[in-house]
C-alpha cells in the first residue's frame, strides 16, 4: 500500500503553526489536523466532568467512555467527541487555556490521543486528499517520527507575544510553553532530523513558500493552487 505523505509541523504557541499549515493544506490539497484542538477538546471534557489533572485514575476512567471521530470541514478534519464537534468558544476559553498544558502533560491523556492521531493519515487518504499536514508539539517526535517531512517552527518570545496581542488574546503562552517543554512525556522540542525554521523575521508568505519548496522537493507533490 502506498503511504499517504505526512507533513509534521511542531512548535511553541504562536510560532505560526496553524496559519502556515492551513495555507500549505490549501496549496497542496492536504488534510489539515490541528492536534492542539484535540488536547483542548479533551481538556474541556475533563474540566466539565470536574476531573483534576492530578487524578490520573479519574482521567483514565472518564476518557474510556469517550468515543472519538472526525468531521471533515473543507481542508480540515475536526475532532468529534461522542459525535459532536466541540464548540470553538468552549475549547478556546480562558479556563481551557489555563488547564490544557497541565492535562497535556498527563501520559494517560497523550496515550488516549495517540492512535486517533495516527489514524488521521488513513482518513486523509480515504477522503481523497494528497496527504496529511498535522500540527502540534510532538508530531515529528512521537506521532509520526517516520514522516518524510518534519518542521519545527520557532519565533522569539517578544514576536510571539506581539502576535497573540494583535489577535486580542491575553493567554500566557510563556507559561504554557514552559510546562510543555519541561514535561516528561513528549516534551516540546525540535526532533532530531527535523527542519528548524525561525519565523521571527519572516512574513507568513515567506514561511509558506519556504516550506512549500521543501514539500515539493521531498514528496514530489505539486501545488494545486499558487
Ligand atoms: O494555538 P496554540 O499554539 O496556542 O496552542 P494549541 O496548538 O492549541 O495547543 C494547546 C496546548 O495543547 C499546548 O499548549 C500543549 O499543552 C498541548 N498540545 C500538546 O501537548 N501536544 C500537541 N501535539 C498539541 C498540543
Ligand atoms: O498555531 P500557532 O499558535 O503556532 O500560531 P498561529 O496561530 O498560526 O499564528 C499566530 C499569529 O501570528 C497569527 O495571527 C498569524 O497571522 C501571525 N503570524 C505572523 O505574523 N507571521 C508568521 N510568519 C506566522 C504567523
Ligand atoms: O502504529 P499504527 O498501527 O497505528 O499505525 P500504522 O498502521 O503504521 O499507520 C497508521 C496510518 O498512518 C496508516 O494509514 C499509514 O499508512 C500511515 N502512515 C503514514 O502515512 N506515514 C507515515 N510516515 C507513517 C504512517
Amino acid at each position: 500500500m502506498t503511504q499517504t505523505p505526512v507533513i509534521a509541523v511542531d512548535g511553541g504557541a504562536a510560532s505560526g503553526k496553524s496559519s502556515t499549515s492551513r495555507r500549505l493544506a490549501a496549496r497542496f490539497n492536504l488534510m489539515h489536523v490541528d492536534t492542539g484542538s484535540h488536547y483542548r477538546a479533551v481538556t474541556f471534557a475533563l474540566v466539565q466532568a470536574g476531573v483534576s489533572p492530578g487524578d490520573a485514575a479519574a482521567i483514565q476512567s472518564h476518557l474510556k467512555g469517550l468515543k472519538l471521530g472526525e468531521q471533515i470541514d473543507g481542508q480540515s478534519a475536526r475532532i468529534c467527541i461522542d459525535g459532536q464537534v466541540p464548540r470553538e468558544e468552549d475549547i478556546r476559553s480562558e479556563a481551557v487555556n489555563a488547564a490544557v498544558s497541565p492535562f497535556a502533560a498527563v501520559p494517560e491523556v497523550r496515550q488516549f490521543l495517540y492512535q486517533y492521531q495516527r489514524s488521521q493519515a488513513a482518513v486523509a487518504a480515504r477522503a481523497g486528499f494528497n496527504g496529511l499536514i498535522m500540527e502540534g508539539r510532538d508530531i515529528g517526535s512521537v506521532i509520526f517520527p517516520d514522516a518524510p517531512l518534519r518542521f519545527f517552527l520557532e519565533a522569539d518570545e517578544a514576536t510571539r507575544a506581539a502576535r497573540r496581542a494583535r489577535e486580542g488574546q491575553t493567554d500566557s503562552i510563556a507559561e504554557r510553553d514552559r510546562i510543555d517543554s519541561s514535561r516528561k512525556t513528549a516534551p516540546l522540542r525540535c526532533p532530531e532530523g527535523a527542519q528548524r525554521v525561525d519565523t521571527s523575521h519572516l512574513t507568513l508568505d515567506e514561511v509558506v513558500d519556504l516550506l512549500a519548496e521543501a514539500i515539493e522537493q521531498t514528496t514530489g507533490l505539486s501545488p494545486v493552487v499558487a
